[in-house]
């Protein structure tokens, strides 16, 4: 018998329940074929724990998760509670709390999926952004005054420390040089307008790169012209890193590219501590309990899980037996859609491994 892992599951709302069940039925399956072992325990965390109790987390949740090999989240977001309360309360404090200054988001286009882009197929749509996560307008630092008055003023800044640059920077080239496809990292800002930040940003990727990682080769791009590309030539792109705001616009529109929500992966990555996985759809509240919501992006999840724990060839058996069922069985990506159900979805990726 392999080794034995500690997985931390936070189903969380809305549909993330019934995604997160077929991520663990594969996660299972794959795990008995390449004999190692997943020890998993639930938490309840969200928003039907906070309408209970009245806690949005507990103040030992992130002590506790820090005991896991890793955690695999299914969706946070209710919605009978204010927008930003659970967001805020649960994904970005484990986020921070945890240190994963990671946001690791594949974009890529499986075989048999319809992208929104015209004349392109899989052969152009196979990129990674890697999201700086801990810094950016979201520490939250800012305040306002004069509050429900015409002269209420508004200030929430964006916030970058050198080291969480150059921390970041280093994982996306150490990332660009163990993908080893095309061994180019595209630094993704705003260097006309954003003259402090972004000249940090600048500065340090080519410093860094010059001297550490002569290997890769270093291109810069505009967040607005990024978004140009990643529509018009996504061919064009290996690997892209981005502060925590510009990465979290850009995700979404690859994400469209690649299949829309249902299929899109990512993982909060502390690559010293406990890394948490999610898919990047929300908790789409309208589907719930319906079993039509499509877990592919909660199993390739699972995926992404195992690359990080050093089980690769698992990984991969996932993401074959999910390409398999995207070229071979599915209809489409789409809620109700699918030609199947959430679970069936689940059986046929589980079955195909
Ligand atoms: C994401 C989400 C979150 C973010 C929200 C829910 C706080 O949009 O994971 O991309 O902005 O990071
Ligand atoms: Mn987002």
């Amino acid at each position: 018998m392999g080794k034995t892992y500690n997985i931390a599951v936070l189903p969380g709302d809305g549909t993330g329940p019934e995604v997160v069940r077929e991520g663990v039925k594969v996660l299972n399956a794959v795990a008995s074929k390449f004999d190692f072992k997943l020890q998993m325990e639930n938490f309840d965390f969200g928003g039907e724990r906070y309408l209970r109790t009245g806690e949005v987390l507990p103040d030992t949740a992130a002590d506790t998760l820090k005991k896991f090999d890793a955690i695999l989240l299914g969706a946070i977001g209710h919605p009978d509670v204010k927008p930003g309360i659970l967001e805020k309360g649960i994904l970005l404090k484990l986020r921070f709390d945890l240190d994963q200054y990671i946001n690791l988001r594949p974009i890529k286009l499986y075989p048999g999926v319809d992208t929104p882009l015209k004349d392109k197929g899989p052969e152009h749509i196979d990129y990674v952004v890697v999201r700086e996560n801990s810094g950016d307008v979201y520490t939250g630092m800012g305040g306002n005054m004069m509050k429900g008055t015409p002269d209420e003023v508004a200030v929430q800044n964006m916030v970058y420390s050198r080291m969480q640059v150059e921390r970041c920077l280093r994982y996306a080239f150490d990332f660009t040089r163990k993908r080893n496809k095309r061994k180019t990292l595209a630094l993704c800002g705003k260097t006309n307008v954003l003259t402090y930040v972004f000249d940090l940003w600048e500065r340090a990727f080519h410093e860094i790169g010059e001297k550490d990682y002569p290997d890769i080769k270093r291109e810069y791009y505009h967040v607005d012209a990024t978004c140009m590309w990643m529509v018009k030539n996504p061919e064009w792109f290996d690997v892209i890193v981005t502060g925590n705001m510009f990465g979290d616009i850009i995700t979404d529109l690859g994400a469209i590219t690649q299949g829309g929500m249902g299929i899109a992966a990512g993982g909060n990555i502390n690559p010293k501590g406990v890394s948490m996985f999610e898919p990047i759809g929300g908790s789409a509240p309208k589907y719930t309990g319906q079993n039509i919501i499509n877990p592919l992006a909660a199993i390739a999840c699972g995926g992404m899980m195992l690359e990080h724990l050093g089980e690769s060839k698992a990984a991969e058996a996932i993401e074959k037996s999910v390409m398999n069922v995207t070229a071979n069985k599915m209809k489409s990506m789409a809620a109700g859609k699918m030609g199947y159900s959430t679970t069936q979805v689940g059986d046929l990726v589980a079955e195909g491994l």
